[in-house]
């Protein structure tokens, strides 16, 4: 990749950073992460300080190809190999036997880890430059939603991260799909734009825990992805009618809406193809969520398999929406 010199200049100081155990916020092809040298268990800590976050919560591992696979993992199945082949660089999570010498603040002290090679121009020269493995979750505090461009993770840590590499928005939008290639049944853990179907298409039939509330995925959790605004999701006629009554009642509401925004309704549209609604999501809750109304009208999804991992995403914030102390919940 051709870097222009200001480009050059923020990515040698972001592998400074990293060599000196600092933490900085890295572009990815489907959210920023907080990310530190995988191997510094004091860089890593911060990164649970920064967010916000439990430390049992396991961080993605990112590397700059499948040739590092077994730097980090033990055990790897052929189908870690081939799916790596089809899908990387690009948004698929494997969960792995670890390595020993894999550090338990990135595993939450599990014997598993969680790796993948992401399809972004500057994370991938960064990750080659430094040529180590680097912890990243999603650069937003625990819970809230994730940013999916770099001025998303000023406005979430301002100085507390002065090093934030500006990759612009993040193609997809949401976050990786998780596979969990550690024993002898594939699980889907986590559902994201490479579906189950995608996945099979490559490697036969897998199972599915994306639906199970588990502890070892955080984006498993039931309250997650939230918005300070309370939420609602609605079908568009009970929307505009919901809309309307809460406006007679004094209430200020905001809508995200499919294809066009209804006249006289205060909010956002997205479109309706499912790709493009993910990559706009992100930034539309955090903008929707920032005019401070009183509740956010959800238009209905489509729950087609397309919208399996939208619907994952949006189901979640509609649960967190409105509580301010997630941890507490
Ligand atoms: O797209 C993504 O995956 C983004 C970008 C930055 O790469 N990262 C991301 O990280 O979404 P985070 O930490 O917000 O979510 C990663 C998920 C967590 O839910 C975590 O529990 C799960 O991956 N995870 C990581 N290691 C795991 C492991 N060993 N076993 C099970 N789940 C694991
Ligand atoms: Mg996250």
């Amino acid at each position: 990749m051709k870097l222009n010199s200001a480009d050059a200049e923020l990515l040698s100081q972001a592998v400074h950073a990293l060599q000196h155990g600092d933490v900085i916020g890295l572009p990815t092809e489907t959210v920023y992460g907080l990310a530190a040298d995988a191997m510094n268990v004091v860089a890593v800590r911060k990164i649970f300080a920064l967010k916000g976050r439990p430390v049992d919560h396991p961080l993605i591992v990112h590397i700059a190809d499948s040739s590092q696979l077994s730097r980090w993992a033990i055990d790897i199945p052929e189908e870690a190999y081939v799916l790596a082949q089809h899908f990387w660089p690009g948004p698929l999570t494997m969960i792995l036997r670890k390595q020993a010498m894999v550090p338990d603040e990135v595993t939450g002290g599990q014997d598993t880890v969680g790796v993948r090679c992401p399809a972004h121009p500057l994370a991938l020269v960064l990750l080659q430059q430094f040529n180590g493995g680097v912890a990243a979750p999603s650069a937003n505090r625990f819970g809230r939603i994730s940013p999916t461009s770099a001025q998303h993770v000023r406005d979430e840590f301002g100085d507390a991260v002065p090093v934030v590499l500006d990759g612009g928005e993040c193609e997809v939008g949401i976050e990786s799909t998780i596979i969990d290639l550690s024993s002898k049944q594939p699980r889907l853990l986590r559902p994201g734009m490479i579906s189950q179907d995608d996945i099979e298409a490559v490697i036969g039939p897998i199972g599915s825990n994306a639906d199970r509330q588990s502890p070892r995925v955080s984006g498993s959790l039931a309250a997650h992805y939230a918005p300070r605004t309370p939420m609602q999701m609605l079908p568009r006629h009970e929307l505009m009618l919901e809309y309307l009554r809460r406006k007679q009642e004094g209430m200020r509401c905001e809508v995200l809406c499919l294809d066009e925004l209804p006249d006289g309704l205060n909010g956002l549209s997205l479109s309706n193809d499912h790709h493009a609604y993910a990559h706009g999501l992100y930034a539309a809750m955090r903008e929707l969520d920032a005019r401070h109304a009183d509740l956010l009208l959800i238009e209905q999804i489509p729950q087609t398999s397309d919208w399996l991992a939208v619907n994952d995403r949006l189901g979640r914030a509609l649960v967190g929406a409105g509580v301010e102390d997630l941890e507490s919940t």
